[in-house]
């Protein structure tokens, strides 16, 4: 099953909690914010919402959710259709009957619509959530720490390298004027994930000599082109197929697995090499992404990942990551550690928590209290550029080095955000588009060894 949809239904157990919170007046409002820290004249903490669609209406629900005094102030999307269904969604009850609408002050005055959308929202608020595609992630996020604002920020964080180092960069500028950054790779916010962690910290299995990891699932939505649209628009609403603004499947869903195991060695991996190419995924409305990758990960103590990928409908589905140490397994999605067939330790599945709402519960807390606390900017820019090697070393064939990757600028961004513009990619008269091919797809000249 795809774990996102595990995640789910954690959020609705979750939004149950917590209306039987609200319900019972339990709510903590924050006794001592820190004057200056957050905007607001009283204990209000102001909400902006960019990129309403899916993750941005669940995000910005979970933001009122937590157990502060949080408003939804003003939202902005390229689309004003999206952000009408998402001011929808998040006004309605929940199938629980829950309500958050009492949070909720977006007026007609605080709705905005386009490419700038974002930079009228921002400054109405103390906190943003960015949730655009991530190809928007390196400009918004720029904006936002401008602008002296806290952050939640949905992984992925960029989509090339150029946009790594650029949020690599805003990771400082975050730290030096201490504003909190949540990224969305919520298995750091996940209970059982959190013991496994102190569990491999404390030696239980020894040192980590390899890791697999899987994001393999049918696929996802296609939106199809309709009539009337430009380019662009028609690329910003099938957004998942354009690299531009998605990445491919490797770096948009399977960072979070990826992530894990950078997460558990504390290591970023030093090169890149692997395979990939699209066996069924041959349609012209799949712009761009491949369905399959497969890449070897190396690090610099010679431990290996082997990451797996693939959107293919009726294939074996597995999204998980298995960590192997010298004296012992981490089972991460059973929440189990063991030692060949000897369990070493179990995590109580019935403890587990909805990390989602974790994220907003942690941070609004922190920010209530006037507390820096969560810097996660850099490890979410790191976990970013690891998929995106990944995917240079599927589509070109070679073997993508960390350091080179990062330091070539590459930027696969259009020069103009406009309905008008054209985006970096085009198709043929046929309507298809260009598609890397391993051996003639050319990133850097630059020859990396396979050994060591
Ligand atoms: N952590 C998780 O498990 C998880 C789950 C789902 C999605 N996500 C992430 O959340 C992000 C959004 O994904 P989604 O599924 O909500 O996609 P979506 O298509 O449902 O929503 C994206 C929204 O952003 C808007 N948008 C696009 N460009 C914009 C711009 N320049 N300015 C303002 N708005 C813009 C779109 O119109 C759309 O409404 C992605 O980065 C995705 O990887 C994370």
């Amino acid at each position: 099953m795809n774990s996102e949809k595990n995640d789910n239904q954690l959020t609705r157990r979750s939004f149950v909690k917590n209306s039987a919170m609200l319900g019972g007046g339990l709510i903590a409002m924050p006794l001592f914010s820190q004057a200056g820290y957050f905007n607001s004249v009283d204990d209000t903490i102001k909400v902006a919402l960019i990129g309403c669609g899916g993750r941005g209406t669940g995000a910005a629900r979970q933001a009122l959710l937590s157990n502060q005094n949080v408003r939804l102030v003003a939202m902005a999307d390229a689309f004003r259709d999206r952000l009408d269904n998402s001011l929808k969604a998040i006004s309605s009850e929940d199938d629980d009957g829950v309500s958050v609408k009492n949070r909720i002050s977006v007026t007609e005055d605080t709705k905005f619509v386009g490419f700038d959308a974002y930079k009228k929202a921002i400054p109405l608020a103390d906190v943003v959530i960015l949730t655009t595609p991530p190809g928007f992630r390196p400009i918004h996020f720029e904006e936002a720490l401008k602008q002296n604002k806290h952050v939640f920020m949905e992984k992925p964080v960029a989509t090339d390298p150029a946009g790594v180092k650029k949020v690599l960069d805003l990771a400082a500028v975050a730290k030096q004027k201490k504003l909190n950054v949540v990224v969305g790779l919520q298995r750091h916010y996940q209970n059982s994930y959190r013991e496994l962690l102190k569990r491999v910290k404390d030696g239980m299995i020894g040192d980590i000599t390899s890791g697999q990891v899987y994001w393999n699932s049918d696929g996802v939505w296609v939106n199809p082109r309709k009539a009337g649209q430009t380019e662009m628009e028609y690329q910003m609403r099938n957004w998942y197929y354009f690299n531009w603004l998605c990445g491919d499947h490797i770096v948009e869903q399977h960072i979070h697995n990826i992530d894990v195991m950078n997460w558990f060695k504390d290591a970023y991996p030093v090169k890149a090499m692997g395979m990939g190419g699209r066996e069924v995924r041959k349609g012209k409305e799949f712009g761009e992404i491949f369905d399959h990758h497969y890449v070897e990960y190396h690090y610099a103590d010679g431990s290996i990942m082997n990451s797996q990928c693939r959107h293919i409908k009726g294939t074996y589905s597995r999204v998980d990551e298995t960590l192997v140490g010298t004296k012992g397994t981490v089972h991460c999605g059973a929440g189990q550690i063991k030692a060949g067939d000897k369990s070493l330790y179990a995590y109580d599945m019935k403890k587990e928590n909805n990390p989602y709402q974790t994220e907003h519960d942690e941070l609004f807390a922190a920010i209530a209290k006037g507390e820096y606390k969560f810097a996660d900017t850099e490890n979410g820019a790191k976990a970013t550029l690891t998929a995106i090697i990944g995917r240079l070393a599927t589509y070109s064939g070679q073997i993508i080095d960390w350091d080179t990757a990062l330091n070539s600028g590459l930027s696969i961004q259009p020069e103009k955000y406009a309905f008008d513009a054209n985006p970096p990619v085009l198709p043929d008269g046929d309507g298809f588009y260009p598609i890397a091919v391993p051996g003639k797809t050319i990133y850097f000249n630059e020859k990396v060894s396979a050994g060591g």
